[in-house]
């Protein structure tokens, strides 16, 4: 870690309706706070889906939560005839703040390519919401390109052409950890994220590259968290499984007291 403060992102995928995703975000909201969690070491966003946003929205603002919100996805276009489609307009005006662009899941079942997904994140930009860009490689790719090729390419791919760039996120997650209990080791991931901070050093400026947070994510769980966080590399991690938990994710968020043992 650096002082760049640590982003602990959880995405909730296709679960939890409204209703569920109130009680979950309250226990978790008190189980953090409970343990005294320090809010300004560490921030602790839900990306619930699209139809929970508005509810989790009013109750972390009525309970005054120190909790992010972020959405799983956001269209390129603003508005018009998108039929499904959700505009980042309408997101920030629900005071959403961050956005997953570019999952590997959405990579795979929708097609999303490169151009795709830089389009997406110039629409977050536009509407002030911060893209958190996912970047990974398949278990072929890692076998024939090596870990980092890919999750730098889609990097700068996904930076590329922008008039000015926003704050964003990257989030390394290597598509074969995603869901399938195998993870990267911290050495792994601390490796990729340095590479990736580099190429976007020499493409965008050290400045830029300095103030960016780069997260693992592929099955991390409270029991492995602080071995990726010990890094000065790695900034923060994106949960998928294990943020539907409420006390799991907490203890992910409290992933500091680990790193004193
Ligand atoms: P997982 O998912 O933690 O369940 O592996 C991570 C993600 O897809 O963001």
């Amino acid at each position: 870690m650096t002082n760049r403060v640590a982003l602990i992102a959880g995405n909730w995928k296709m679960n939890l309706d409204h209703q569920q995703a109130i009680a979950l975000v309250q226990k978790l909201a008190w189980s953090l706070k409970d343990a005294g969690h320090d809010y300004s070491t560490a921030e602790v966003v839900v990306f619930p889906p699209f139809t929970d946003i508005r509810s989790v929205q009013n109750l972390i603002d009525a309970d005054k939560f120190e909790l992010g919100l972020g959405a799983q996805d956001l269209s390129k276009f603003d508005n018009g005839a998108y039929t499904g489609e959700v505009s980042g307009a309408f997101l920030s005006k629900l005071a959403v703040d961050y956005v997953l662009v570019g999952h590997s899941e959405r990579r795979t079942y929708h097609n999303e390519d490169d151009v795709t997904i830089q389009a997406k994140t110039a629409a977050a930009f536009r509407h002030g919401l911060v893209p958190v860009i996912c970047v990974g490689e398949t278990l072929e790719e890692l076998e024939s390109q090596g870990a980092a090729a890919v999750p730098i390419r889609q990097t700068i791919a996904a930076l590329a052409g922008h008039e000015a760039l926003g704050d964003f996120v990257i989030a390394y997650e290597p598509v074969w950890a995603i869901g399938t209990g195998k993870v990267a080791t911290p050495e792994e991931a601390a490796s990729v994220c340095g590479k990736i901070r580099a190429a976007i050093a020499e493409e965008h400026g050290a400045e830029i590259a300095d103030k960016t947070r780069i997260l693992y994510g592929g099955s991390v769980k409270a029991a492995n968290v602080a071995g990726f966080l010990r890094s000065p590399e790695v900034d923060g991690v994106l949960v998928g499984g294990a943020s539907l938990d409420a006390d799991e994710f907490s203890g992910i968020a409290r992933f500091q007291k680990h790193l004193a043992l």
